[in-house]
C-alpha cells in the first residue's frame, strides 16, 4: 500500500534517484509534490511522487522500485494505487512522463492504460547536464502519457 511520507531519508533518496538522475530536479518537485512510499514486509521498496499540474490534473513525477524487487509486478501495482490516490484527491486526469529511450517504461505505462499525449522535444538535452543512454538510445525527448481516471 502507498503511504504518504514527509521525510526524505537515504532509502527514499536512493529510490528517487533510480528514476531521475537529477537531484536538482528531484529537490524541486518534492517541495510541492506528495511523496508516497511502498512497503513490503516492513521494508520500503518503492516510491511514487504526485504533483498537481492543474485543478483537474496530477502527474506522477517519479516512480521507482528498488532494483532487487523489480519485474515482480510491484511497479504495476504502485501505478494502480497512484491512480486511486489521484482519484481520491479529486483529479480526473493523470499524466506520467518518460524519455524516448525508456522503452520498458513506455511499455509498462501503455499496459496500464496511459496514451501518448505530447512530446517535449530536446527536454533531456536542455534540462539534464548528463548524457543519458538507455537501450543504446540517447534520451532526448520527453514523452508525456495521459489517462482519464
Ligand atoms: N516490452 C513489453 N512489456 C514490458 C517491457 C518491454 N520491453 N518491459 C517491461 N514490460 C512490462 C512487463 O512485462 C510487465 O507487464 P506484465 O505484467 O503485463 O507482464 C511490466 O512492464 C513491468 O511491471 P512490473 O514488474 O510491475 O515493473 P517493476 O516493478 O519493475 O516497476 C519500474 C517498473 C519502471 C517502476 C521499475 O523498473 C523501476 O523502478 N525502474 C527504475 C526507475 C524508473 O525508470 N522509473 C520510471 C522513470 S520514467
Amino acid at each position: 500500500m502507498l503511504k504518504q511520507i514527509n521525510e526524505i531519508n537515504e532509502t527514499i533518496q536512493t529510490l528517487l534517484l533510480l528514476a531521475d538522475p537529477s537531484i536538482e530536479m528531484i529537490n524541486q518537485y518534492i517541495k510541492t509534490g506528495l511523496v508516497y512510499e511502498f512497503k513490503i514486509e516492513n521494508q520500503t521498496i518503492g516510491i511514487v511522487v504526485l504533483k498537481e499540474m492543474s485543478h483537474d490534473s496530477i502527474e506522477i513525477m517519479n516512480i521507482a522500485v528498488s532494483e532487487d524487487q523489480q519485474d515482480k509486478g510491484y511497479g504495476k501495482l504502485m501505478l494502480k494505487e497512484a491512480e486511486v490516490k489521484a482519484k481520491e484527491l479529486g483529479y480526473c486526469h493523470l499524466t506520467i512522463a518518460t524519455a524516448n529511450s525508456s522503452l520498458n517504461q513506455l511499455a509498462l505505462y501503455q499496459k496500464c492504460g496511459f496514451r501518448m499525449m505530447a512530446i517535449e522535444k530536446d527536454f533531456f538535452i536542455n534540462e539534464y547536464k548528463e548524457v543519458i543512454i538507455e537501450n543504446g538510445i540517447r534520451a532526448m525527448d520527453k514523452v508525456i502519457l495521459a489517462k482519464n481516471i
